[in-house]
């Protein structure tokens, strides 16, 4: 793991994550103290200067984020951590939070200091009750020692739903409310939690923070592609030798996260696809390989990063098999609120099961690449305008697998 650059899991496995004097004595709470000796202003454009875009999904310029939410005049405001964690075969904010929390909690103290908040919420997935506890103990000692000042932070827990994740749903869900998401805009940061300016940021941002703010906006721009530089915390699943994580600068092609940290495809088999950002990525095939994994980088070959989870599947993978289970997930965490995602969604797995059984059309294929472009255009929130990417992807890319198994 030697071309792995750590700036987020800079103290994962070398400090007791549980105690905070080894936190301290790593350099911890120097950036908190930095930041407070600056205006937020210059805060906030130091973090925009760096041009760190949230590692959540979107991608938003993190900086930007904030000034809207300094800017809007509010009694109160609120800083939220989205540790939703939902995507299958991701699990790097879990890592965060179980192998440094301080740096999380740091991260979100300096942006609360930024944007004049005194509340805090992590969102936990309900999956991670030891996350839970670990965050739950490392808040106490902050408070404890002082270091948060005015700062407050609870931790939330979700109950399962994929939606959740998305930040309008989430902020429901803390409001007690059925996980559904809001028509945006206004978004979180002018309108929020409780309708007050409110920052959700995800974890792997917020950890971040603190290095940024200590090193400088100029360090942190010259890592890895500049239109999305720093990092990346990759956790890489399916046919490969390593099932593994590892944080690399963004500017490490596929091929060399698949074939050099994975140590290539297990079994000896060949490279079929790999699939990246989680269950609504695309596929993509052996020729773009060479892509590296920063957000314009995948946006280009028509992928997404999402939160950084690496799928591969060798030769021997059945690509029309492994769709059709997608299609199914999304058909059951659609939350039902819009009609496109509620029925797209179910037509969508009805489809995919049809063919997958060998029973399909030719007709069916062009059904699917027009309902899954309705849906990307027309879908309330992300997980609709996304659940179609696998599948149409799957059928440009792997038209083969799908004409053999047509009836
Ligand atoms: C269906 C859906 C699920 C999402 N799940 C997560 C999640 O688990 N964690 C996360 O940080 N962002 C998730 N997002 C993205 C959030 O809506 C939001 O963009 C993000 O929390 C913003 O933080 P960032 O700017 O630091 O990335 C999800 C979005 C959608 C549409």
């Amino acid at each position: 793991m030697a071309e792995e650059m750590r700036i987020v899991l800079r103290n994962y496995g070398k400090i007791d994550p549980l105690n905070i004097d080894e936190y301290i004595a790593a350099g911890g709470y120097g950036a908190l103290n930095k930041a407070r000796g600056m205006s937020p202003m210059d805060l906030i454009g130091e973090v925009k200067a760096s041009n760190l875009r949230g590692r959540g999904g979107a991608g938003f310029n993190c900086g930007m984020k904030w000034n809207f939410a300094c800017q809007a005049p509010a009694d109160q405001k609120y800083v939220i951590c989205n540790a939703d964690e939902g995507e299958p075969g991701t699990y790097k904010d879990r890592l965060i939070m179980e192998g440094d929390p301080q740096s999380l909690l740091e991260g979100m103290a300096i942006c609360a200091y930024a944007i004049g908040a005194t509340q805090g919420y992590i969102y936990c997935r309900g999956e991670y009750p030891s996350v839970v506890k670990t965050l739950n103990a490392a808040i106490a000692q902050a408070k404890e020692k002082g270091v948060l000042g005015d700062f407050s932070i609870e931790v939330r827990m979700g109950a399962g739903a994929y939606v959740c994740g998305e930040e309008t749903a989430l902020i429901e869900s803390i409001e007690g409310k059925r996980g559904e998401p809001r028509i945006k805009p206004p978004f979180p940061p002018v309108i929020g939690l409780w309708y007050k300016p409110t920052i959700v940021n995800n974890v792997e941002t917020f950890a971040n923070i603190p290095a940024i703010v200590e090193k400088g906006a100029a360090w942190y721009a010259g890592i890895g592609t500049p239109t999305y530089p720093g990092t990346k915390i990759v956790t890489l699943t399916g046919d490969v030798v390593n099932k593994t994580f590892f944080e690399v600068t963004t500017d490490t092609t596929i091929q060399e996260v698949i074939f050099g940290f994975g140590g290539g495809i297990s079994g000896g088999k060949a490279f079929k696809a790999v699939q990246i950002g989680g269950t609504s990525g695309a596929f993509i095939p052996a020729a773009h390989l060479d892509t590296p994994i920063g957000f314009d980088a995948m946006s280009s070959i028509g992928a997404s990063l999402g939160s950084g989870a690496v799928f591969v599947l060798d030769e021997s993978r059945d690509i029309v098999d492994v769709t059709a289970r997608i299609a199914r997930f999304f058909a059951h965490e659609s939350c039902g609120k819009c009609a496109p995602c509620r029925e797209g969604t179910m037509r969508m797995h009805d489809l995919m099961d049809k063919i997958n059984a060998g029973q399909g059309q030719t007709a069916d294929i062009a059904l699917l690449n027009k309902l899954g472009r309705v849906m990307s255009y027309s879908c309330l929130c992300g997980l609709g305008q996304a659940a179609p990417a696998p599948v149409l992807t799957a059928i440009e890319h792997f038209s083969a697998d799908y004409d053999a198994k047509l009836a």
